[in-house]
Order: C-alpha cells, then structure tokens, then sequence
C-alpha cells in the first residue's frame, strides 16, 4: 500500500513567455481572468515580471524575464517559446509529500522551502516533468497575502472590457512526449505521486485515415481531482500532431490545459465574442450523428451546431467540449474547455476523430503534415 501524499488538487500553472504583460492582457481579455497579482521590481523581484491570473478556483500566471542575465526563463522561451513551465498541486504538508515522492522514484527539482514576508509564508518543493517543465508542491495554509511573497496587488491601471467567460476550474493537464516514451512518463507519475492509469487508448484507438497517437490517462489515487493525460505519436501515413508538436515545441511539454464551466455555449460565446479562436467546427454529417445516436442530451443538436461544440457520449454520462487553436505563436499549447454532465469521466474518444482531422487541416496550412 503507497503512501498517500496528501494531495488536495490543482493550484496554479505557470506560464514561460516572451511579453508577459501582453500575454496577461490576452488571458484578461479573450480568457475573462482578472488581473489580481503582479510581481515586478516594484514589489522587489528585479528579473522577471509575473502578472496573476485568477477567476473562480483557476490561478494562472505568466512570467517573462526582464533581464538577459535571468537564463531559466529566457532560455526556455528562446527553445520552445511560450508554454507550461510548471503546474502546481496543492498538498497538505509539502515536505512530507516531497519526501514520499522522492522516495517513490521522483526526479528533485527544487528542495522544500519556506517563501517568508509579513503576510506569512508559502511552503514549496518541485520535482522535474517531462524535458524542461515541473511538478510543484504547494501549501498557502500559512500565508494570507497574494498568491505568494514577492506578488502585490496589481500595479497597472489595465481596464479589460470583455464578456464573462464563466469558467471555473482546471479539469485536467496534457503532456505531449515522443515516442516511446509515454509509459515512462506514465509509470513516473503513477509510482511517484501515487497515481494510477485510469484509460489507455492503444494502437489503432485514436487515428485518422493519415496520423494517430497512444494516450494514456493518470490520475490520483488519493480522490483528489487531478487527470493527466500522456500522448505519444503513432506511426501513419502522414506526420502525427504529437510530434509536429514535439517538432516545434523542440522537446517534450504540456500540449493542453482543458477548464471546466458549467454553461459552454455561454462561454464559448463569449470567448468567439473576445476574440478567440476555436479548431473549425466539424462537418453537418457530426450533428446529423449525434441526432441519430438518439442519446438525450439536455442541449438542443442546433445550438451545439451553432457554437461549434462537440459532444461525447462515451461511457457514463457525457461531455461537451471543445479546443482552441494554439494561443501563441508556434502551434503548441491550446486550451480546451470542457463541461461534464451527469457524472462523465471521459476525455472525448469519441470526438477525436472530428477533433484530429482539423488539426491535421492546420497542419497542412503549415506545411507540417508531409513526413520529411
Ligand atoms: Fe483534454
């Protein structure tokens, strides 16, 4: 029997950029997060800049360095530009969990330590994921100001217009490897964080006529909300997104965070409203589909058209979802957003078809789809 590690569940992502000012004002303005934290040289940190994202239980932040001497952050963005740096779970006792994980096969990134100012303190520890990113331990028990020492209140006098977006939480997070070494990662997470593999999608699952992957879904053990999925390229005809993904992100990392809302054509309205873009809608005959499985759903067939929604029946319940295109420059991170009804435990299998032949519809625009 393992050792549980107390993990309660997701707290922030944190985000390597080349602007973080402008990369904050995108996720205020298309995303509908606020701008509750700023940490800069006016709140005494003198290499980087980090704006804090927050709406409902998400927190994300994006940081840049502001300095040519801050290589961590400046050498991560020059390689895979913007992405995931980390992403954080909440523990209850960060040195205990740090020290099960240790135990367990974790590779150490950064050993326990206190983050102390007159608010308090923050405790943390991280361990390495995947080529360049971390898992942090994190515990604010003990802290009541912002976020974490070294953030304020915002600085800037920034007021973003935009629709309400509703989202709400972190549902889970994707990582993109290369071959072979999906299963590595798998069993590096299941031993070290006490997770277990909760769906494998093996050869042949999840394939267009041209490309295909392997995925594999871990996800804690201990009840916390917390599903990381692995994708893995597969041999096809044409070059496989996982590793157009691999290509231009030049290693392994986080591919996706998919968040939760409770209303998805209203945020999806409002998002197409703010200016996002969305991975083309999929063709009539996907909806004519979904009329003809005679599932019941409570959304109407026509509106989920409308917005370009996919919807998922497999298994318990079902969920409604849908991608966005890759937020920066190089087509790498994207986010999805998600809504399970009654109770659904999936990832979308079955939208991956739809799903993939658009992306496979980018990719060709990018002239990344022939093998070379
Ligand atoms: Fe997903």
């Amino acid at each position: 029997m393992s050792q549980s590690l107390g993990i309660i569940g997701y707290d922030f992502v944190e985000f390597y950029v080349g602007s973080a000012k402008m990369c904050a004002y995108w996720h205020a303005k298309a995303m509908g997060l606020k701008i509750t934290g700023y940490s800069g040289p006016e709140t005494g940190v003198r290499d980087r800049v980090s704006y804090l994202l927050t709406n409902n239980k998400i927190k994300f932040v994006v940081t840049s360095a502001i300095k040519p001497s801050n290589y961590e952050i400046s050498s991560f963005v020059q390689k895979h530009g913007d992405g995931v740096k980390r992403w954080a779970l909440h523990v209850k006792d960060v040195k205990k969990a740090y020290d099960i994980a240790l135990k367990n096969g974790g590779i150490p990134s950064r050993t326990p330590k206190k983050y102390e100012n007159e608010s308090g303190y923050v405790e943390e520890a991280a361990l390495k994921l995947y080529d360049d990113a971390e898992i942090v331990f994190i515990n604010r028990d003990n802290y009541k100001g912002i976020f974490r020492p070294g953030f304020g209140e915002p600085i800037q006098k920034i007021n973003i217009e935009c629709e309400p977006t509703g989202l709400i939480e972190v549902d889970h997070i994707v990582g993109n490897v290369r071959v072979n070494e999906m299963n590595l990662w798998a069993n590096y997470l299941n031993e070290t964080l006490n997770f277990e593999t909760f769906i494998e999608f093996g050869e042949g699952d999840i394939s267009t006529k041209y490309s295909a992957l392997l995925s594999k879904v871990v996800r804690s053990k201990e009840g916390a909300p917390v599903k990381n999925p692995i994708n893995e390229p597969f041999e096809g005809m044409k070059k496989s997104q996982i590793e157009e993904y691999i290509d231009e992100y030049v290693g392994s990392g986080i591919q996706h965070v998919a968040i939760t809302t409770d209303n998805i054509m209203k945020t999806i309205d409002a998002m197409r409203k703010n200016g996002v873009e969305f991975l083309t809608t999929p063709p009539e005959t996907y909806y004519q589909m979904l009329k003809e499985k005679g599932i019941k759903i409570t959304e109407d067939v026509a509106e989920l058209k409308k917005y370009g929604i996919l919807c998922d029946l497999e298994g318990k319940g079902y969920l409604l979802q849908l991608f966005t295109k890759p937020i920066s420059d190089r087509p790498t991170f994207f986010y999805e957003i998600i809504q399970r009804r009654e109770g659904a435990e999936g990832f979308g299998q079955g939208n991956f078809q739809a799903l993939f032949e658009s992306i496979e519809r980018d990719q060709m625009l990018r002239g990344n789809f022939d093998k070379e």
